[in-house]
C-alpha cells in the first residue's frame, strides 16, 4: 500500500504537555470510594494515582464532575460553582489531589459546567423569586406565546419542551436538559464575568484545564426561533437522548456563532495562567463545523472533542472515511483529542465485542491526536444494566429516557469486597457492581499478558517512547485487507526517523495487509508476536492489529 494523496505533512506539534499527554476520563462517584460510604470521591482518585500514573502510564485525569450538586445528572447540575459537593469531598481533598497529581507529574483537568445550574444553585432561586430580581436575566425566562404556550417549539434531552412554567413569576425558564437544569443566559455580561471567575478559582488552587461541558451551546439563537422539524430524520449522529429531542433540528438552540467569541472569551482566561488546557464537548455534526472550534487563529478550545469518530460505524471503510474528513478539516497547526467513548455512551466491550475492542484500544492509542479513555475500558468492563430502583441518572428516569448508569458502574480493582471498590454494603453503593468484577479487575488482569490492561499498558507505553505516535504525522493508507476487501485500516506514523505502521483487522476473518516496508512488530492484540520481524506482505488474523516499526522512508522499497 502506498500513502494517498491526503498525507497530512502539518508543521511538528509544539511541545504543549496536552498534545503528547494520554487523558483518562474518571467517572468519580464510580471510581474509588476513600471514605466507605459507597460513592467514589477525591480521596479514592487521590489513593489511584499511583494506578494511574505508574501501572497504566496516562498523564492527565479528567476528574467528572464534583461541584457542589444535588447529583440529578451526575454532578452536571451544580449549585455551587467553587465549592466540592460533600459526597466527594471538600476544597482541602481537591488541593491535596493537585498536590499529589502534581508530585507524580499527573495533571488534573475539572468538569466546567457553564450551561446550566442545578435550580437549587441560589443564583436561581433568586432569579426565580421576582420580576425584578437583579439575577433575573441571569436565566432565560419567557412570556407564554398568546395561548399560554411554551415560547418555542425547542424540544429537550429528556423529552418535552425545553420550558417550564413557572408558577410565582408567570414566566416560563429554559432548561435544555433536566427541569432541575435551567441554562445560564450567557448573554448577560454579569453571568459571563462569574463564570469566568469561576474558571480563575480552580486556576488558582492548580487546575491544569477543564473539560467544558456542551460548549456549543452556551449561546442560543437571540430571537428563540423555533427549530425547524426534522421530516426526514434527524441528522445529528449524536442523538442517544429522548426521543422527542430527535424530532427536530437543533439549529436554533445550539451552535450559534456567537459561541466562537465566548469560548475565546473562556480560552482567554485560562491562557492567563501558563500550560493550562481547554477540552470541549462539541457536538459538531461536520468535521467542518467541528473544525471551527478551534477559533480563528487557535483563539479557541485547545482541543475540542472529535465526537464524530465515537458515532462512527466499525468498519474499515467508514473510519477511514471519517478519519480522513476528520484530518482533511483540521486547520493547520490543530490538534484533535480523540475518544471512542465516554460517559454517556455504550461501551466499547458492549458496542464492538471483546476483540473488537482491543483492536479499538490499539486504534486510539496510535491516531494523530490526543487520545482519551474511559475509566474501566482499560479493563474491557462491558456495560450492565442496572435495575430501576437503583438508576442514578435521572435522564433514564424520565418516561422514555435513556439512562446512561449501564456505562458508569464501578471500577472493579480486584477480587474483593466489591471488588475492591467500596467496604460499603453492597446495596449502598452508587450504582451496582459490574458482573464479572471477579475476573475483570486491575489486580487480575495484571497477571495476565493476554489481558484488556495488558494491552493498553503496552500501547501506552510504546505511544510515550515513540515520537511517530505521539506527536508524528499520519498517512492513511489506500484500503486494504485481501483482495481489497477493506477489512483492514492501516495508517503509517512518522516523526523524522520514527516510523510506525498501525494495520487493523477490522472483521472476525483472517486477511492480509501490504505495508510500505517489512519491519518488526512492536505491539499487537496478540503479545505473542511482538517483536517478531513481518514482511511487507502481512497476514493479519481475526480481530487482529499490529503496530510495526518500519526503517525510514528512504529505505522503503
Ligand atoms: C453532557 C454530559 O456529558 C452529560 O453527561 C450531561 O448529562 C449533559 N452534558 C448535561 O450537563
Ligand atoms: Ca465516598
Amino acid at each position: 500500500m502506498q500513502p494517498t494523496e491526503m498525507s497530512t505533512e502539518r508543521r511538528s506539534p509544539a511541545s504543549s504537555w496536552w498534545r503528547e499527554a494520554v487523558l483518562y476520563e474518571c467517572h468519580l462517584p464510580s471510581f474509588r470510594d476513600g471514605n466507605g460510604d459507597g460513592i467514589g470521591d477525591l480521596e479514592g482518585l487521590t489513593s489511584s494515582l499511583d494506578y494511574l500514573k505508574h501501572t497504566l502510564g496516562v498523564d492527565a485525569i479528567w476528574c467528572g464532575p464534583f461541584f457542589r450538586s444535588p447529583l440529578l445528572d451526575q454532578g452536571f447540575d451544580v449549585s455551587d460553582y467553587c465549592d466540592v459537593e460533600p459526597v466527594f469531598g471538600s476544597l482541602a481533598i481537591f488541593d491535596r489531589l493537585i498536590k499529589h497529581a502534581h508530585e507524580r507529574g499527573l495533571k488534573i483537568i475539572v468538569d466546567y459546567i457553564p450551561n446550566h445550574t442545578s435550580n437549587e444553585h441560589p443564583w436561581f432561586r433568586e432569579s426565580r423569586s421576582s420580576l425584578t430580581n437583579d439575577k433575573r436575566d441571569w436565566y432565560v425566562w419567557r412570556d407564554p406565546r398568546a395561548d399560554g404556550s411554551p415560547p418555542n417549539n425547542w424540544t429537550s434531552e429528556t423529552g418535552g419542551s425545553v420550558w417550564e412554567w413557572d408558577e410565582t413569576t408567570g414566566q416560563y425558564y429554559l432548561h435544555s436538559h433536566l427541569v432541575q437544569q435551567p441554562d445560564l443566559n450567557w448573554r448577560n455580561p454579569q453571568v459571563r464575568a462569574a463564570l469566568f471567575d469561576v474558571l480563575r478559582f480552580w486556576l488558582d488552587r492548580g487546575a491544569d484545564g477543564f473539560r467544558i461541558d456542551v460548549a456549543h451551546m452556551l449561546m442560543k439563537d437571540p430571537e428563540l426561533r423555533d427549530n425547524p422539524l426534522a421530516e426526514g430524520g434527524n441528522d445529528n449522529p449524536f442523538d442517544l437522548q429522548h426521543p422527542d429531542f430527535g424530532t427536530q433540528l437543533h439549529v436554533h438552540d445550539r451552535r450559534h456563532p456567537d459561541t466562537h467569541a465566548t469560548l475565546a472569551e473562556i480560552r482567554g482566561v485560562v491562557d492567563a495562567y501558563p500550560d493550562r488546557v481547554t477540552i470541549a464537548e462539541i457536538e459538531a455534526m461536520s468535521w467542518q463545523d467541528w473544525a471551527l472550534y478551534f477559533g480563528s487563529d487557535h483563539d479557541g478550545i485547545h482541543l475540542p472533542f472529535a465526537f464524530r469518530l465515537l458515532e462512527t460505524v466499525w468498519t474499515a471503510a467508514d473510519l477511514r472515511r471519517e478519519l480522513s474528513a476528520l484530518y482533511a478539516a483540521l486547520p493547520p497547526g490543530a490538534w484533535p483529542v480523540l475518544a471512542l467513548g465516554n460517559h454517556d455512551r455504550t461501551r466499547l466491550v458492549t458496542r464492538l465485542g471483546p476483540e473488537q475492542a482491543k483492536v479499538a484500544a490499539v486504534l486510539l492509542l496510535t491516531l494523530q491526536g490526543t487520545p482519551c479513555l474511559l475509566y474501566g475500558d482499560e479493563l474491557g468492563l462491558a456495560d450492565q444494566s442496572v435495575p430501576r430502583e437503583r438508576q442514578r441518572d435521572y435522564f433514564g428516569l424520565a418516561e422514555g429516557g435513556v439512562s446512561r448508569d449501564p456505562t458508569r458502574t464501578p471500577m472493579p480493582w480486584n477480587d474483593g469486597v466489591n471488588f475492591g471498590f467500596s467496604t460499603a454494603p453492597e446495596d449502598e453503593l452508587w450504582l451496582p457492581l459490574s458482573r464479572v468484577g471477579a475476573t475483570v479487575n486491575v489486580v487480575a488482569q495484571q497477571q495476565r499478558p493476554t489481558s484488556h490492561l495488558a494491552l493498553y499498558q503496552r500501547l501506552i507505553r510504546m505511544r510515550v517512547a515513540s515520537p511517530a505516535l505521539h506527536q508524528g504525522t499520519i498517512d492513511l493508507l489506500d484500503p486494504g485487507g485481501s483482495d481489497g476487501d477493506g477489512s483492514v485500516l492501516a495508517y503509517v506514523r512518522r516523526c523524522e526517523r520514527d516510523v510506525k505502521a498501525v494495520a487493523l483487522n477490522l472483521t472476525g476473518e483472517p486477511t492480509t495487509v501490504v505495508l510500505p516496508s517489512a519491519g518488526t512488530v512492536v505491539v499487537s492484540t496478540s503479545a505473542a508476536i511482538e517483536g517478531q520481524r513481518t514482511g511487507s506482505h502481512t497476514r493479519l488474523e481475526p480481530h487482529q492489529a499490529i503496530v510495526v516499526d518500519l526503517p525510514q522512508k528512504d529505505e522503503w522499497p
